[in-house]
């Protein structure tokens, strides 16, 4: 018969050195396993004297339950170790910024364009396109620009192939459009790119953009044009601007108008962004319409110029130059 309390006492050094739950099921095995000890010791049991029976099964017993339960408060003190490594490990902090792509932003010429339509889109207009590759009837004759016009020199118009042009503003879409439309009201607006063969400076570049609109019915009078291009000047440049009318000329247009926008701030310039005026009778003619029957006027918004000015932009030119500090500066402002 083996001693009990020596046992106990070598089931007790090897517990102290498991280090894992592999070893430890090790342990339980040796001890509590089919060929385990107790077992054996529990066959030992009829060898013993019947008067020691007792005592030594009661002690046996007593060793069974002590294996079983410090196996299991090792199991835990192992899991918790486990748990602890883990969390010290793969601590994560939560509260820290995540990782985050760079987020894009509208160009500053397209924030505009869109504002325009928006405001446009309020009063019944729509959206039409024009291409940027014209015929000089688009972009001159039908507007009642004449052979002989400064407008059509080499300077100030890029010619291409076949007689054809890039356009040098967007007003030919007005023609394109009333060519084409027959039923009234005609009401459309045209953002875009257009080109002219100046010398570059501050202020003017070969490409940049204009917003063209364009409103026809029976009855539509010049207060209409001025009531709306304040409706769209306040809508876009709110409060802190302010707009004054000019007379202007436009082969286009009789009368023409302009209008001239300053920053409330000290010392700032009037600057002309939208030149418009009443659909020359002319225009009508060229297009199949009768002057005697319809009206309307037409107006052309100075994008690139309006951008510059609502973003304090001094060169235009950083507009179109597509560097990143310019942009992202831009992009973190409101405008205007
Ligand atoms: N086309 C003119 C320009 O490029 C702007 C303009 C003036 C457009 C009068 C119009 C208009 O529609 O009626 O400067």
């Amino acid at each position: 018969m083996r001693n009990i309390n020596a046992l106990q006492t070598e089931f007790f050094s090897s517990i102290e050195q498991v280090n894992s739950i592999e070893q430890l099921e090790k342990v339980r095995v040796f001890y509590l396993g089919k060929k385990g000890v107790i077992k054996d010791l529990f066959a030992e049991m009829k060898l013993i004297q019947d008067s020691e029976r007792v005592t030594y099964s009661q002690q046996l017993n007593a060793f069974k339950q002590y294996i079983e339960s410090t196996l299991q408060a090792t199991e835990c003190a192992l899991k918790k170790k486990e748990t602890d490594r883990r969390i010290k490990e793969e601590w994560v902090d939560l509260s820290l910024p995540g990782t985050t792509n760079q987020r894009g932003a509208l160009h500053p010429l397209t924030q505009i364009e869109r504002n325009c339509l928006d405001v446009l889109y309020m009063l019944g207009f729509k959206f039409v396109d024009g291409p940027e590759v014209e015929t000089p009837f688009h972009n001159f004759d039908a507007l009642n620009i004449p052979e002989h016009h400064p407008a059509r020199d080499m300077q100030d118009t890029f010619w291409l192939d076949n007689q054809l042009l890039l356009r040098s503003h967007t007003s030919t879409v007005q023609i394109r459009v009333l060519e084409n439309e027959k039923e009234l009201p005609i009401k459309i607006a045209s953002p875009g790119r257009v080109y002219r063969n100046e010398a570059v400076d501050a202020t003017h570049l070969a490409c940049f953009h204009q917003f063209e609109g364009l409103w026809v019915d029976e009855g539509v009078k010049f207060s209409h044009l001025k009531g709306m291009l304040e409706f769209i000047i306040k809508n876009i440049f709110g409060n802190d601007w302010d707009y004054r009318f000019k007379p202007k000329f436009y082969p286009y247009t009789e009368p023409s108008i302009g209008v001239d926008i300053r920053s409330k701030t000290k010392d700032a310039k009037w600057i002309t962004v939208v030149g418009a005026g009443m659909v020359h009778p002319n225009v009508f003619k060229f297009t199949g319409h009768d002057p005697e029957k319809i009206s309307g006027f037409a107006f052309g918004l100075g994008v690139s110029r309006m951008v510059t000015m609502a973003h304090k932009v001094e060169n235009m030119k950083s507009l179109y130059e597509g560097d990143l500090r310019v942009h992202q500066n831009l992009a973190r402002k409101k405008y205007i």
